[in-house]
Protein backbone atom coordinates (compact mmCIF):
# COMPACT_ATOMS: atom_id res chain seq x y z
CA UNK A 1 0.00 0.00 0.00
CA UNK A 2 1.34 3.61 -1.11
CA UNK A 3 2.46 5.42 1.80
CA UNK A 4 2.58 9.70 2.66
CA UNK A 5 5.65 10.25 1.70
CA UNK A 6 7.25 14.08 3.36
CA UNK A 7 7.27 15.21 0.22
CA UNK A 8 3.45 15.23 0.19
CA UNK A 9 3.51 17.43 3.48
CA UNK A 10 4.13 21.37 2.96
CA UNK A 11 6.78 21.83 5.85
CA UNK A 12 7.27 25.51 5.26
CA UNK A 13 7.43 27.24 9.04
CA UNK A 14 6.50 24.00 10.18
CA UNK A 15 8.36 22.11 13.05
CA UNK A 16 8.37 18.20 11.67
CA UNK A 17 9.59 15.77 14.49
CA UNK A 18 11.38 13.48 12.09
CA UNK A 19 12.35 9.81 13.94
CA UNK A 20 15.36 8.71 12.50
CA UNK A 21 17.59 5.57 13.39
CA UNK A 22 21.35 6.61 14.84
CA UNK A 23 21.70 3.58 16.63
CA UNK A 24 25.12 3.48 14.82
CA UNK A 25 28.04 1.60 16.57
CA UNK A 26 29.28 3.93 18.85
CA UNK A 27 33.22 3.26 21.20
CA UNK A 28 34.20 5.79 23.17
CA UNK A 29 32.18 8.64 21.38
CA UNK A 30 33.57 7.67 18.48
CA UNK A 31 31.23 6.73 15.42
CA UNK A 32 32.07 3.44 13.80
CA UNK A 33 30.06 3.78 10.70
CA UNK A 34 28.34 6.60 9.95
CA UNK A 35 25.77 5.14 7.38
CA UNK A 36 22.63 5.02 8.94
CA UNK A 37 23.48 9.29 9.47
CA UNK A 38 24.21 9.69 6.14
CA UNK A 39 21.10 7.90 4.76
CA UNK A 40 19.12 10.24 6.81
CA UNK A 41 20.18 12.93 5.03
CA UNK A 42 17.62 13.02 1.91
CA UNK A 43 14.84 13.49 4.66
CA UNK A 44 16.63 16.11 6.80
CA UNK A 45 17.55 17.96 3.76
CA UNK A 46 14.28 18.46 2.06
CA UNK A 47 12.54 20.04 5.43
CA UNK A 48 15.21 22.33 5.97
CA UNK A 49 15.57 23.41 2.42
CA UNK A 50 11.76 23.97 2.30
CA UNK A 51 12.17 26.24 5.78
CA UNK A 52 11.12 23.39 7.92
CA UNK A 53 12.44 23.11 11.40
CA UNK A 54 13.96 19.51 11.74
CA UNK A 55 13.45 17.68 15.45
CA UNK A 56 15.24 14.60 15.26
CA UNK A 57 14.71 11.96 17.33
CA UNK A 58 16.09 8.42 17.94
CA UNK A 59 17.47 5.89 20.38
CA UNK A 60 20.77 5.15 20.52
CA UNK A 61 21.91 1.13 21.93
CA UNK A 62 19.86 -0.58 24.94
CA UNK A 63 19.97 1.66 28.28
CA UNK A 64 19.24 -0.37 31.33
CA UNK A 65 21.54 1.90 33.86
CA UNK A 66 22.22 5.08 34.89
CA UNK A 67 25.97 4.25 33.60
CA UNK A 68 24.38 3.50 30.14
CA UNK A 69 23.10 6.59 29.85
CA UNK A 70 27.24 8.30 29.80
CA UNK A 71 28.02 5.99 26.94
CA UNK A 72 25.56 6.16 24.83
CA UNK A 73 24.49 9.70 24.74
CA UNK A 74 23.50 10.85 21.41
CA UNK A 75 25.59 14.37 21.37
CA UNK A 76 28.41 12.45 18.96
CA UNK A 77 26.00 11.41 16.56
CA UNK A 78 24.43 15.47 17.07
CA UNK A 79 28.39 16.45 15.89
CA UNK A 80 28.64 13.99 13.30
CA UNK A 81 25.36 14.88 11.77
CA UNK A 82 26.63 19.12 12.03
CA UNK A 83 29.54 17.82 9.87
CA UNK A 84 27.86 16.27 7.06
CA UNK A 85 24.83 18.78 7.12
CA UNK A 86 27.51 21.44 6.83
CA UNK A 87 25.92 23.65 9.58
CA UNK A 88 25.18 24.19 12.64
CA UNK A 89 23.01 21.22 15.10
CA UNK A 90 21.63 21.78 17.99
CA UNK A 91 22.15 19.14 20.42
CA UNK A 92 19.32 19.16 24.00
CA UNK A 93 20.54 16.69 26.50
CA UNK A 94 16.90 16.27 27.45
CA UNK A 95 14.12 14.12 26.05
CA UNK A 96 11.50 16.30 27.85
CA UNK A 97 10.97 19.20 29.65
CA UNK A 98 11.72 22.95 29.39
CA UNK A 99 14.99 23.08 28.35
CA UNK A 100 13.88 20.85 24.71
CA UNK A 101 10.45 22.76 24.89
CA UNK A 102 12.68 26.59 25.00
CA UNK A 103 15.00 24.91 22.51
CA UNK A 104 12.23 24.34 19.97
CA UNK A 105 10.26 26.84 20.49
CA UNK A 106 13.64 29.01 19.72
CA UNK A 107 14.24 27.32 16.34
CA UNK A 108 14.00 29.44 13.04
CA UNK A 109 13.27 28.26 10.09
CA UNK A 110 15.63 25.88 8.51
CA UNK A 111 17.21 24.65 11.40
CA UNK A 112 18.01 21.35 13.20
CA UNK A 113 17.63 20.12 16.36
CA UNK A 114 18.91 16.67 17.85
CA UNK A 115 17.06 15.73 21.63
CA UNK A 116 18.82 12.85 23.70
CA UNK A 117 18.12 9.23 23.11
CA UNK A 118 15.02 8.71 23.46
CA UNK A 119 15.79 5.47 25.33
CA UNK A 120 16.83 6.90 28.20
CA UNK A 121 12.83 6.97 28.97
CA UNK A 122 13.58 3.67 29.53
CA UNK A 123 14.94 4.26 33.18
CA UNK A 124 11.92 4.94 34.14
CA UNK A 125 9.72 1.61 32.97
CA UNK A 126 10.37 1.33 29.69
CA UNK A 127 8.68 3.92 28.43
CA UNK A 128 9.93 4.60 24.79
CA UNK A 129 10.42 0.87 24.40
CA UNK A 130 7.39 -0.21 25.56
CA UNK A 131 5.35 2.81 23.69
CA UNK A 132 4.01 4.77 27.02
CA UNK A 133 0.82 6.40 25.68
CA UNK A 134 1.37 9.80 27.79
CA UNK A 135 5.11 9.42 26.29
CA UNK A 136 4.24 9.09 23.05
CA UNK A 137 1.43 12.38 23.33
CA UNK A 138 3.97 14.45 24.76
CA UNK A 139 6.58 13.99 22.00
CA UNK A 140 3.76 14.83 19.88
CA UNK A 141 2.66 17.96 21.30
CA UNK A 142 5.74 19.45 20.07
CA UNK A 143 5.71 19.34 16.79
CA UNK A 144 3.10 20.32 13.89
CA UNK A 145 4.21 17.44 11.51
CA UNK A 146 5.23 13.75 12.17
CA UNK A 147 7.99 12.02 9.37
CA UNK A 148 8.78 8.42 10.28
CA UNK A 149 12.42 7.74 8.15
CA UNK A 150 13.82 5.12 11.01
CA UNK A 151 13.67 2.02 8.52
CA UNK A 152 15.80 -0.02 11.12
CA UNK A 153 13.38 0.90 14.15
CA UNK A 154 10.33 -0.09 12.34
CA UNK A 155 9.69 -3.73 13.75
CA UNK A 156 9.88 -2.17 17.10
CA UNK A 157 6.29 -0.20 18.77
CA UNK A 158 8.40 2.30 20.32
CA UNK A 159 6.34 5.95 22.15
CA UNK A 160 8.83 7.94 19.12
CA UNK A 161 7.33 5.62 16.30
CA UNK A 162 4.08 3.87 16.68
CA UNK A 163 3.36 6.26 19.82
CA UNK A 164 3.79 9.87 17.87
CA UNK A 165 2.06 8.22 14.78
CA UNK A 166 -1.20 7.77 16.79
CA UNK A 167 -1.15 11.49 18.12
CA UNK A 168 -0.55 13.09 14.78
CA UNK A 169 -3.33 13.83 12.26
CA UNK A 170 -1.61 11.77 9.84
CA UNK A 171 2.16 10.47 9.80
CA UNK A 172 4.74 10.38 7.03
CA UNK A 173 7.35 7.97 5.80
CA UNK A 174 10.73 10.24 5.02
CA UNK A 175 12.47 9.17 1.73
CA UNK A 176 14.81 6.07 3.32
CA UNK A 177 12.08 4.67 4.78
CA UNK A 178 10.22 5.00 1.02
CA UNK A 179 13.39 3.50 -0.30
CA UNK A 180 13.86 0.52 2.29
CA UNK A 181 9.56 -0.17 1.64
CA UNK A 182 9.81 -0.12 -2.21
CA UNK A 183 13.03 -2.37 -2.60
CA UNK A 184 12.40 -4.98 -0.26
CA UNK A 185 8.73 -5.01 -0.99
CA UNK A 186 9.15 -5.44 -4.86
CA UNK A 187 12.27 -8.11 -3.85
CA UNK A 188 9.15 -10.13 -1.88
CA UNK A 189 6.37 -9.31 -3.67
CA UNK A 190 6.87 -8.67 -7.54
CA UNK A 191 10.86 -9.82 -7.67
CA UNK A 192 12.24 -10.12 -11.79
CA UNK A 193 12.93 -13.94 -12.34
CA UNK A 194 14.80 -15.72 -11.62
CA UNK A 195 14.70 -14.50 -7.91
CA UNK A 196 16.99 -16.34 -5.54
CA UNK A 197 17.64 -15.28 -2.04
CA UNK A 198 21.05 -16.24 -0.36
CA UNK A 199 20.92 -16.94 3.14
CA UNK A 200 23.45 -17.41 5.63
CA UNK A 201 24.50 -16.95 9.37
CA UNK A 202 25.17 -19.35 12.38
CA UNK A 203 21.28 -19.85 13.17
CA UNK A 204 18.65 -21.93 10.98
CA UNK A 205 16.08 -20.04 13.83
CA UNK A 206 17.10 -16.60 12.86
CA UNK A 207 16.30 -17.50 9.04
CA UNK A 208 13.19 -19.97 9.25
CA UNK A 209 10.82 -17.07 9.04
CA UNK A 210 12.32 -15.92 6.05
CA UNK A 211 12.85 -19.35 4.51
CA UNK A 212 9.60 -20.47 4.64
CA UNK A 213 8.01 -16.45 3.20
CA UNK A 214 10.26 -16.67 0.36
CA UNK A 215 9.92 -20.55 -0.67
CA UNK A 216 6.79 -19.59 -2.73
CA UNK A 217 8.34 -16.62 -3.77
CA UNK A 218 11.97 -17.31 -4.91
CA UNK A 219 13.36 -19.55 -7.37
CA UNK A 220 16.44 -20.71 -5.40
CA UNK A 221 17.56 -20.52 -1.79
CA UNK A 222 21.13 -20.98 -1.20
CA UNK A 223 21.95 -21.95 2.22
CA UNK A 224 25.47 -21.08 3.88
CA UNK A 225 27.01 -20.23 7.14
CA UNK A 226 26.71 -22.18 10.63
CA UNK A 227 22.98 -22.78 9.97
CA UNK A 228 24.02 -24.96 7.01
CA UNK A 229 24.97 -27.84 9.27
CA UNK A 230 21.60 -28.57 10.88
CA UNK A 231 20.13 -29.13 7.38
CA UNK A 232 23.51 -31.12 7.03
CA UNK A 233 22.24 -33.53 10.14
CA UNK A 234 18.37 -33.45 8.94
CA UNK A 235 20.44 -34.92 5.78
CA UNK A 236 21.61 -37.37 7.82
CA UNK A 237 25.44 -36.36 6.92
CA UNK A 238 27.97 -36.38 9.88
CA UNK A 239 28.58 -32.70 11.61
CA UNK A 240 31.48 -33.20 13.38
CA UNK A 241 31.48 -30.70 16.12
CA UNK A 242 29.98 -28.27 14.02
CA UNK A 243 26.95 -25.80 15.14
CA UNK A 244 23.62 -27.83 15.01
CA UNK A 245 20.53 -26.76 16.39
CA UNK A 246 19.32 -30.18 17.48
CA UNK A 247 15.90 -28.87 18.15
CA UNK A 248 15.22 -27.69 14.73
CA UNK A 249 16.33 -30.96 12.78
CA UNK A 250 12.91 -31.92 12.20
CA UNK A 251 12.17 -28.37 10.70
CA UNK A 252 14.96 -28.82 8.58
CA UNK A 253 13.61 -31.42 7.26
CA UNK A 254 10.31 -30.09 6.29
CA UNK A 255 11.96 -26.91 4.65
CA UNK A 256 13.77 -29.57 2.50
CA UNK A 257 10.67 -31.91 1.63
CA UNK A 258 8.56 -28.49 0.80
CA UNK A 259 11.55 -26.66 -1.47
CA UNK A 260 12.89 -29.31 -2.87
CA UNK A 261 16.12 -28.69 -5.47
CA UNK A 262 14.86 -24.78 -4.91
CA UNK A 263 17.11 -24.81 -1.30
CA UNK A 264 20.86 -24.98 -2.42
CA UNK A 265 23.05 -26.40 -0.23
CA UNK A 266 26.98 -26.37 -0.18
CA UNK A 267 28.04 -29.40 -1.45
CA UNK A 268 31.81 -28.51 0.39
CA UNK A 269 33.13 -26.76 3.59
CA UNK A 270 36.47 -25.10 5.00
CA UNK A 271 36.52 -27.77 8.54
CA UNK A 272 39.05 -26.91 11.35
CA UNK A 273 39.87 -28.49 14.61
CA UNK A 274 39.05 -25.36 16.50
CA UNK A 275 37.47 -22.51 16.44
CA UNK A 276 40.32 -20.59 15.40
CA UNK A 277 41.95 -18.48 12.57
CA UNK A 278 44.97 -20.75 12.69
CA UNK A 279 43.77 -23.99 14.12
CA UNK A 280 44.56 -26.99 11.63
CA UNK A 281 41.91 -26.92 8.31
CA UNK A 282 40.86 -28.39 5.54
CA UNK A 283 38.16 -28.75 2.47
CA UNK A 284 35.76 -31.89 3.22
CA UNK A 285 32.74 -32.91 0.95
CA UNK A 286 30.01 -33.84 2.31
CA UNK A 287 30.29 -35.56 5.59
CA UNK A 288 32.38 -33.20 8.55
CA UNK A 289 34.41 -35.60 9.99
CA UNK A 290 35.16 -36.67 13.83
CA UNK A 291 37.09 -33.88 15.47
CA UNK A 292 36.37 -30.91 13.16
CA UNK A 293 33.75 -27.99 12.57
CA UNK A 294 32.79 -26.96 9.35
CA UNK A 295 33.66 -22.69 9.11
CA UNK A 296 32.79 -21.63 5.75
CA UNK A 297 31.54 -23.34 2.71
CA UNK A 298 34.24 -24.93 0.38
CA UNK A 299 35.84 -24.02 -3.27
CA UNK A 300 32.76 -26.46 -5.25
CA UNK A 301 29.83 -25.01 -3.30
CA UNK A 302 31.18 -21.49 -4.39
CA UNK A 303 30.87 -22.30 -7.74
CA UNK A 304 28.24 -23.64 -7.57
CA UNK A 305 26.41 -20.58 -5.76
CA UNK A 306 27.88 -18.63 -8.31
CA UNK A 307 26.67 -20.55 -11.30
CA UNK A 308 23.00 -20.20 -9.51
CA UNK A 309 23.73 -16.25 -9.40
CA UNK A 310 24.66 -16.07 -12.86
CA UNK A 311 21.58 -15.26 -14.21
CA UNK A 312 19.68 -14.10 -11.45
CA UNK A 313 17.73 -10.70 -11.82
CA UNK A 314 16.85 -10.17 -8.45
CA UNK A 315 19.43 -11.49 -5.57
CA UNK A 316 18.63 -10.89 -1.40
CA UNK A 317 21.43 -12.05 0.71
CA UNK A 318 21.49 -12.12 4.50
CA UNK A 319 23.89 -13.72 7.01
CA UNK A 320 27.31 -14.26 5.77
CA UNK A 321 28.55 -18.22 4.71
CA UNK A 322 31.15 -18.70 7.07
CA UNK A 323 33.11 -17.28 10.00
CA UNK A 324 33.96 -14.20 7.58
CA UNK A 325 35.81 -12.29 10.27
CA UNK A 326 38.57 -15.07 10.24
CA UNK A 327 40.72 -14.56 7.38
CA UNK A 328 40.94 -18.48 6.45
CA UNK A 329 37.15 -18.55 6.77
CA UNK A 330 36.14 -15.84 4.64
CA UNK A 331 36.94 -16.69 1.16
CA UNK A 332 32.71 -17.88 0.69
CA UNK A 333 31.37 -14.78 1.95
CA UNK A 334 33.99 -12.53 -0.50
CA UNK A 335 33.67 -14.33 -2.85
CA UNK A 336 29.66 -14.84 -3.50
CA UNK A 337 29.60 -10.72 -2.24
CA UNK A 338 32.02 -10.26 -5.46
CA UNK A 339 29.96 -12.53 -7.71
CA UNK A 340 26.64 -10.19 -6.36
CA UNK A 341 28.84 -7.00 -7.32
CA UNK A 342 29.90 -8.28 -10.48
CA UNK A 343 25.89 -9.18 -12.15
CA UNK A 344 24.70 -7.42 -14.73
CA UNK A 345 21.06 -6.25 -14.79
CA UNK A 346 20.14 -7.62 -11.79
CA UNK A 347 18.83 -6.04 -8.60
CA UNK A 348 20.63 -7.09 -5.77
CA UNK A 349 19.90 -6.51 -2.07
CA UNK A 350 21.78 -6.90 1.21
CA UNK A 351 20.54 -6.97 4.47
CA UNK A 352 22.58 -7.65 7.76
CA UNK A 353 25.09 -6.34 9.64
CA UNK A 354 27.51 -8.68 8.59
CA UNK A 355 26.73 -8.89 4.60
CA UNK A 356 26.75 -4.98 4.43
CA UNK A 357 30.16 -5.28 6.26
CA UNK A 358 31.40 -7.74 3.71
CA UNK A 359 30.51 -6.17 1.21
CA UNK A 360 31.94 -2.88 2.38
CA UNK A 361 35.15 -4.59 2.89
CA UNK A 362 34.97 -5.81 -0.71
CA UNK A 363 34.32 -2.42 -2.21
CA UNK A 364 31.38 -3.61 -3.78
CA UNK A 365 28.65 -1.13 -2.04
CA UNK A 366 28.77 0.80 -4.96
CA UNK A 367 27.52 -2.23 -7.13
CA UNK A 368 24.63 -2.90 -4.82
CA UNK A 369 21.33 -1.85 -6.08
CA UNK A 370 20.07 -1.29 -2.15
CA UNK A 371 21.82 -1.92 0.91
CA UNK A 372 19.29 -1.88 3.61
CA UNK A 373 20.11 0.37 6.73
CA UNK A 374 17.49 -2.53 8.77
CA UNK A 375 19.39 -5.53 10.49
CA UNK A 376 16.26 -7.35 12.31
CA UNK A 377 13.52 -5.04 10.49
CA UNK A 378 14.76 -5.96 7.03
CA UNK A 379 14.64 -9.61 8.22
CA UNK A 380 10.93 -9.14 9.43
CA UNK A 381 10.14 -8.03 6.35
CA UNK A 382 11.15 -10.54 4.17
CA UNK A 383 9.45 -13.03 6.76
CA UNK A 384 6.60 -11.11 5.06
CA UNK A 385 5.63 -10.07 8.82
CA UNK A 386 3.71 -6.25 9.31
CA UNK A 387 6.44 -4.30 10.93
CA UNK A 388 4.46 -1.81 13.57
CA UNK A 389 6.74 1.25 12.62
CA UNK A 390 5.53 1.15 9.30
CA UNK A 391 1.71 0.56 9.54
CA UNK A 392 1.67 3.54 11.53
CA UNK A 393 2.34 5.20 8.55
CA UNK A 394 -0.43 6.96 6.70
CA UNK A 395 -1.90 5.24 4.04
CA UNK A 396 -2.52 7.33 0.99
C1 LIG B 1 18.64 -2.00 15.03
O1 LIG B 1 19.80 -1.59 15.07
O2 LIG B 1 18.33 -3.12 14.59
C2 LIG B 1 17.55 -1.05 15.43
O3 LIG B 1 18.04 0.22 15.63
C3 LIG B 1 16.78 -1.56 16.63
O4 LIG B 1 17.60 -1.63 17.75
P1 LIG B 1 17.25 -2.65 18.92
O5 LIG B 1 17.50 -4.04 18.39
O6 LIG B 1 18.10 -2.27 20.08
O7 LIG B 1 15.77 -2.48 19.22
Amino acid sequence: MAKLIVSDLDVTDKKVLIRVDFNVPIKDGVIGDDNRIVAALPTINYVIDNGGKAILLSHLGRIKTEEDKAKLSLRPVAERLSELLKKPVTFVPATRGKELEDAINNMKDGDVLVMENTRFEDLDGKKESKNDPELGKYWASLGDLYVNDAFGTAHRAHASNVGISSNMPQAAAGFLMEKEIKFLGDAVENPRHPFVAILGGAKVSDKIGVISNLLNKADKIIVGGGMTYTFYAAKGLTVGKSLVETDKIDLAKQIMAEAGDKLVLPVDNVVATEFANDAPHKVVEGNIPDGYMALDIGPKAIEDFKKVLADAKTVVWNGPMGVFEMPNYAKGTLEIGKALGELKDATTIIGGGDSTAAAKQLGIAPQITHISTGGGASLEYLEGKELPGIAAITNK
